[in-house]
């Protein structure tokens, strides 16, 4: 019998410190998983260790002056002209906020979203992505999909974005700017920007999911960077936080912004714990740390060193790709009997990873972890997968 529905059937962690879980045991495991895009300075980070907790619970209908402080904060560092934060607690209420203000900022209804790629749990979160099972169905409606475009595809997939875009009705375009969650496959390199200008052209409200992304993860503060994209909302949570506090936001431009608050109607946006003020004040000190600290540089470095030490194994038979960027990276191999195995003795051997589907293995190390680190972890990896794949 178990009495939480939903966790886990491996090994029971207890405890973390720096890159490091520690089972019950008190066997200590490098942590290449980080979370699932969540560890940003690690575990058990002095700094995030010696904040208090506030004790206050103030409510959204009234003002906290850090509130104010740290959505400018947001302000200056995201991308393009992204200067107004709602709050929320988590990613897939992020993305559900994030449609909802396209819908109602637009007036339109069609939210398109690439096939293959998932936004989270919830209904509308579910639907736009790819969590929606029969046995849940119908999801939420006016949701469109593209294909997820590749290297000679991509001409194909943006055709049929313009086609879908001229087609009129269109609130929203809203995908991740890397597929992480499908095995981290990276779009072709003008595929944002194309597909940016329609919906600039068609008055379509562009979303980058940035909640996997965000913060680091690819090697710039946002993966929106990679292409200069400026998105009108981008959905935060997970890095945001480093997992020390329950917590997300959408940014979206003060354009947009205005349109929601010149709605004559009500535009429910409630939050009770949206920015609670001590998971706030966490979140606050984890980004200062990721800013102070240039994270996303260390990540862009050890993710590559990490990547040219793994690559290599593509020349196995089993293995079909390796690939990554920055401290997010997958490992698709061409037999799925031989997933499960590679995890369990990966797991036997000290180190944590996950996977992303059947045949892919997934990792996304905290962000502070250093070269030799990076080395062992690798290493670890190239000796099971050496074992299984050849
Ligand atoms: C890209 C992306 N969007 C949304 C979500 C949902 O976030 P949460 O689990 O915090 O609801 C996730 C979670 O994995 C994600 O990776």
């Amino acid at each position: 019998m178990k009495y939480l529905a939903d966790y886990g059937d491996t090994t029971d962690f207890v405890d973390g410190d720096g890159c490091f879980l520690i089972d019950k045991n008190g066997k200590r495991y490098l942590d290449f998983l980080g979370g699932w895009c969540v560890s940003t300075v690690g575990w058990r980070h002095p700094k995030m260790m010696a904040l208090k907790n506030s004790g206050v619970y103030i409510p959204p209908s009234y003002s906290w002056p850090e509130w104010e402080n740290f959505a400018r904060f947001l302000a200056d560092i995201a991308p393009g002209k992204l200067q107004v934060s709602f709050r929320c607690t988590s990613g897939s209420e992020a993305v559900e906020l994030a449609m909802k203000i396209a819908r109602a900022a637009t007036g339109k209804k069609k939210i398109v979203s690439i096939d293959g790629v998932y936004h989270g749990h919830t209904y509308g979160a579910a639907s736009v992505g790819v969590a929606l099972t029969p046995d849940i169905s119908p999801g939420v409606g006016e949701m469109e999909k593209i294909a997820m475009p590749h290297e000679k595809t991509a001409d194909e997939v943006i055709a049929r974005f313009e086609q879908i875009a001229e087609g009129g009705n269109v609130a929203a375009f809203l995908s991740e700017p890397i597929f992480t969650n499908a095995g981290v496959k990276i779009p072709p390199a003008d595929f944002y920007p194309r597909l940016a200008k329609i919906c600039k052209t068609n008055g379509i409200v562009f979303i980058m999911d940035e909640v996997a992304t965000g913060f680091g993860r690819t090697g710039r503060l946002f993966a929106s960077e990679h292409w200069n994209l400026e998105p009108d909302i981008m959905c935060l949570a997970k890095g945001f936080s480093g997992g020390y506090a329950t917590i997300g936001a959408v940014l979206v431009t003060e354009e947009m912004a205005n349109k929601i608050f010149k709605l004559k109607g009500y535009f429910p946006y409630y939050s009770t714990f949206g920015w609670l003020p001590n998971d706030m004040l966490l979140a606050k000190a984890n980004v200062e740390l990721v800013l102070e600290h240039k994270l996303w540089e260390n990540a862009d470095k050890m993710g590559r060193s990490l990547l040219a030490l793994l690559k290599p194994l593509e020349n196995l038979s089993k293995v079909k790709e390796v690939r990554g960027i920055g401290m997010l990276m997958a490992i698709e191999l061409s037999d799925k009997s031989l997933l499960q195995k590679i995890l369990a003795d990966v797991l036997d051997s000290g180190l944590v990873i996950d996977s992303a589907s059947a045949e892919t293995l997934f990792f996304s190390p905290p962000l502070i972890m250093g070269k030799d680190m990076v080395k062992a972890g690798a290493d670890i990896l190239i000796k099971i997968i050496t074992k299984h794949c050849s």
